[in-house]
């Protein structure tokens, strides 16, 4: 079965990386929660896409600059904009960035993890934040990211963690497949775009090396039908009610 997970939640309903957005995930029927985090300057894991405030909240500055306490001050919520909605319904009503212990607080048993890791100084933390936490051996944890020497601390540090490796849009599949399966990694999450009108030849590569492949973002629905329909391992997307209903249940 194809795995759906919810691109930094729900992001095509509520502002993304917000606890709203993962609730409205798995309310809609996702697999799986993705989240991105950063390392703040008081060590902690914030759940945030970019480098800074800037883009998603009504503060500034780079995360890692910041203490948790500063970042959770900024609102989350002021600048995200459904199409359709007048003015920032979110804005002023409470959503901060949130950290990971946080969200692996709420996480329900069911209910898959994927992280992000978008800062190389943050692998470590992200060990230590899930090493005791159900959803580790439950095999619905993945670590992701672009940074091989990201991916290859967590394994160092913890082998029995499920890595994958994310590929910048137009990178080469197969030498990733290769590098993924020398490393332990699980499995390669390329750019979808990049699997072509037809995935199987690299699904069946993907196979032989005992690799999932995976993508994101999907969220055209025939597009999600005919990946499932090959066999790919999971997908990252915007609309994860859109990719239940499409899916099935
Ligand atoms: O899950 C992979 C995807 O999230 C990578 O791109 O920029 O959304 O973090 P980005
Ligand atoms: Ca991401």
């Amino acid at each position: 079965m194809t795995i759906v997970v919810a691109h930094r939640g729900a992001s095509a309903e509520a502002p993304e990386n917000t606890m709203a957005a993962f609730r409205l995930g798995v309310e809609a029927g996702a697999d799986a929660i993705e989240l991105d985090v950063h390392l703040t300057a008081d060590c902690q894991l914030a759940v945030v896409h970019d480098e800074t405030l800037d883009r998603t909240t009504d503060r500034t500055g780079s995360i890692a600059s910041l203490t948790m306490d500063e970042i959770r001050g900024a609102d989350a919520g002021a600048r995200f904009a459904r199409p359709g909605d007048a003015g920032l319904p979110f804005a002023g009503k409470g959503h901060h960035v949130p950290t990971l212990l946080e969200v692996l607080a709420w996480l329900p048993e069911a209910v898959g993890l994927v992280v992000e890791i978008k800062a190389r100084a943050a692998a470590d933390a992200v060990v230590a934040a899930v090493r005791t936490h159900p959803v580790r051996t439950s095999g619905r944890l993945v670590i992701i990211g672009f940074d091989e020497v990201a991916i290859e601390r967590v394994r160092e540090l913890d082998p029995d963690l499920r890595t994958g490796y994310l590929l910048v849009p137009g990178q080469a599949i197969g030498p990733a497949l290769t590098w993924a399966t020398e490393g332990g990694h699980i499995g390669v999450l390329p750019w979808e775009g990049d699997l072509g009108p037809d995935p199987i030849p690299l699904l069946a590569q993907a196979a032989a090396l005992g690799r999932e492949l995976g993508c994101y973002v999907v969220n055209d629905p025939a597009r999600m039908r005919l990946l499932a329909a090959c066999g790919l391992w999971g997908f990252v997307t915007d609309v994860p009610d859109v990719a239940r209903e499409a899916l099935g249940p």
